[in-house]
C-alpha cells in the first residue's frame, strides 16, 4: 500500500469524523456550516500535531490563515481608504467622499480574533467598514492593535484606549468633520470584550465621560472567571468556536504557561481572593429561566493554581467584573447574541446587569445564530447568517447613531 493511499485513507477518516459531529437543527445552510466547522477543527488538530512535534506553536496556524485575507487600502468612488497612525498605533480610516452639510457620525471598530489573530484589514472587516461608511456617511476607524502572545494583556486594550482618546480630541474630530455627539464604538467577539472595556474606562475618565454615544457588541466574550456557564457546556463543540480551542488561544493573552490552559479547562484557575467576583457572573442568578434548562450551578473550585495571574481578576480584561456603580451611566448599548454560541451567557448576564442599573440596552438574539458568522460574508464560504448579522447591526446604527 502506497504512501498516497495511506494519506487518502487518513484524510477520509478525519473528514468522516468531523462531518459526523452533529450541528444544531435550526442552522441555515447546514452543509456549508459543517464544511467551515470541519476546516476549523482540522486546522486545530493540525496545529496541535505540529506543536506536539515541536514544529510550530499552536496559535501560529490561525495567524497564518488571517494573513491570507489581508486587503490593501483601496479607495473607491464613494470612500477614501487610508492606512495611517493614531498616536503611533496603526489604523485604517474609511472617509466618505460625498459632500455633506451635516457633520458625519463615526464608528470605531475593534476586530475579533481571541486577542491573538485577526486584523482590521481582513476582507470581511474591510467590507463591513465600507458598508458602514457608505450607508451612514460615517467615518470608520479600524484599529490595528497589538496581538498576543507577543504582546500580552493589557497591550491590546491600551492600544484601543489610546486610539479612541486620540480620535476624540476636538481638533481630530474637526479634521474629519465628525459630529462629536455621534461617535459609536463597536467590536465583535474579543473585539467586543475590548469595546466594552474601553467604554467602561472612558466612562470613568472625567475628560472623556459621555463622549461615546453608543457601544455595539457583537457576540462579545465578557469574562473567563467561570468557564462552565450553561452555554459553555452546551456549545463546547461549536459550531465554529470550540471551548478547548478558545481557551488555548485566549489564555495566551494572559500567559504562555500551559498549566493555565489546563486549569481553565477544568474551571479551577481562580485564586481564593477572587471569591467576591463570582456574584457578578452568577448565571443561576442572572440567566433568563428559559436558558437555565436543567443545568445546576456549582461553586467554582478556588485556589488550586499555585501561580498567580492578576490579569484574571482585572476588570480591564473582563468587563463583567465591575461593580454596579461602574455600570451606571454607560451609554446606549446594542448587543447581538447567537443561540449556538459558547459565549452567549456572558452577554445575557451583562444585559441583565446593565438593565438593573438603568442602562438602555437593545438586544438582538438570533435563535439560528452561531459565533463568528460575521467573519463569513464573502467568497466561497459566505454565509447568509453572516450577512444577516451585518445588516442587523448596520440597520441599528442607521436608526440610532
Ligand atoms: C457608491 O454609492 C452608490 C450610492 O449609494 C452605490 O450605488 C454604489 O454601489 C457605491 N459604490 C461602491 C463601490 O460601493
Ligand atoms: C449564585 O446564585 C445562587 C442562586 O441565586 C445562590 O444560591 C449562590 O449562592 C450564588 N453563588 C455565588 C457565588 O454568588
Ligand atoms: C505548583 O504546583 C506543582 C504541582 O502541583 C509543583 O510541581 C510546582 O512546583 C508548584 N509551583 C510553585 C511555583 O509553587
Ligand atoms: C465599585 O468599584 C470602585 C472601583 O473599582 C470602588 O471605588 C467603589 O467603591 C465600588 N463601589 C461599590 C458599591 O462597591
Amino acid at each position: 500500500m502506497g504512501y498516497k493511499t495511506l494519506c487518502f485513507g487518513f484524510s477520509c477518516i478525519l473528514f468522516a469524523y468531523c462531518f459526523y459531529s452533529p450541528i444544531p437543527e435550526n442552522i441555515e445552510e447546514p452543509w456549508k456550516v459543517r464544511y467551515v466547522d470541519t476546516l476549523i477543527k482540522l486546522a486545530s488538530h493540525m496545529a496541535t500535531l505540529l506543536e506536539n512535534i515541536g514544529l510550530m506553536k499552536y496559535e501560529r496556524i490561525f495567524s497564518t490563515v488571517t494573513s491570507l485575507f489581508i486587503t490593501q487600502a483601496v479607495s473607491d468612488e464613494n470612500i477614501t481608504v487610508i492606512d495611517t497612525d493614531f498616536s503611533n498605533i496603526p489604523v485604517r480610516l474609511y472617509l466618505p467622499k460625498r459632500k455633506s452639510e451635516r457633520k458625519r457620525p463615526a464608528v470605531i471598530v475593534i476586530h475579533g480574533g481571541i486577542f491573538v489573530f485577526g486584523s482590521c484589514k481582513v476582507t470581511d472587516h474591510d467590507i463591513l467598514n465600507r458598508l458602514t461608511s457608505n450607508k451612514l456617511g460615517a467615518v470608520v476607524v479600524g484599529i490595528e492593535y497589538r496581538l498576543a502572545p507577543e504582546y500580552p494583556f493589557p497591550a491590546a486594550l491600551e492600544d484601543c484606549v489610546q486610539v479612541t482618546k486620540f480620535f476624540l480630541q476636538e481638533n481630530i474630530l474637526a479634521k474629519y468633520r465628525v459630529d462629536p455627539s455621534r461617535v459609536c464604538i463597536m467590536g465583535d467577539s474579543s473585539g467586543g470584550t475590548l469595546a466594552a472595556a474601553v467604554t467602561q474606562l472612558l466612562r470613568d475618565d472625567p475628560e472623556f465621560k459621555n463622549r461615546i454615544k453608543a457601544q455595539a457588541l457583537i457576540y462579545p466574550g465578557l469574562q473567563l472567571i467561570d468557564t462552565s456557564l450553561p452555554s459553555h457546556r452546551e456549545y463546547e463543540h461549536g459550531p465554529i468556536l470550540h471551548r478547548e480551542m478558545m481557551i488555548k488561544v485566549a489564555s495566551l493573552y494572559v500567559s504562555r504557561d500551559s498549566s493555565l490552559i489546563q486549569a481553565l479547562l477544568r474551571n479551577e484557575h481562580m485564586p481564593e481572593e477572587s471569591r467576591h467576583l463570582f456574584k457578578f457572573v452568577n448565571w443561576s442568578h442572572f440567566l433568563p429561566e428559559k436558558y437555565k434548562k436543567s443545568h445546576v450551578y456549582t461553586e467554582p473550585v478556588l485556589g488550586k493554581l499555585n501561580v498567580s495571574y492578576p490579569a484574571l481578576m482585572d476588570t480591564r480584561l473582563f468587563p463583567l467584573l465591575v461593580n454596579d456603580s461602574r455600570l451606571q451611566n454607560l451609554p446606549l448599548t446594542y448587543i447581538l447574541t447567537c443561540e449556538h454560541d459558547l459565549l452567549r451567557d456572558d452577554s445575557f448576564i451583562y444585559i441583565a446587569r446593565l438593565k438593573n442599573v438603568g442602562v438602555q440596552v437593545i438586544h438582538d438574539h438570533l435563535e439560528e445564530g452561531f459565533h463568528g458568522a460575521l467573519s463569513f460574508t464573502t467568497g466561497s464560504v459566505a454565509l447568509q447568517l453572516g450577512c444577516k448579522i451585518r445588516n442587523k447591526y448596520i440597520h441599528w446604527l442607521e436608526e440610532n447613531l
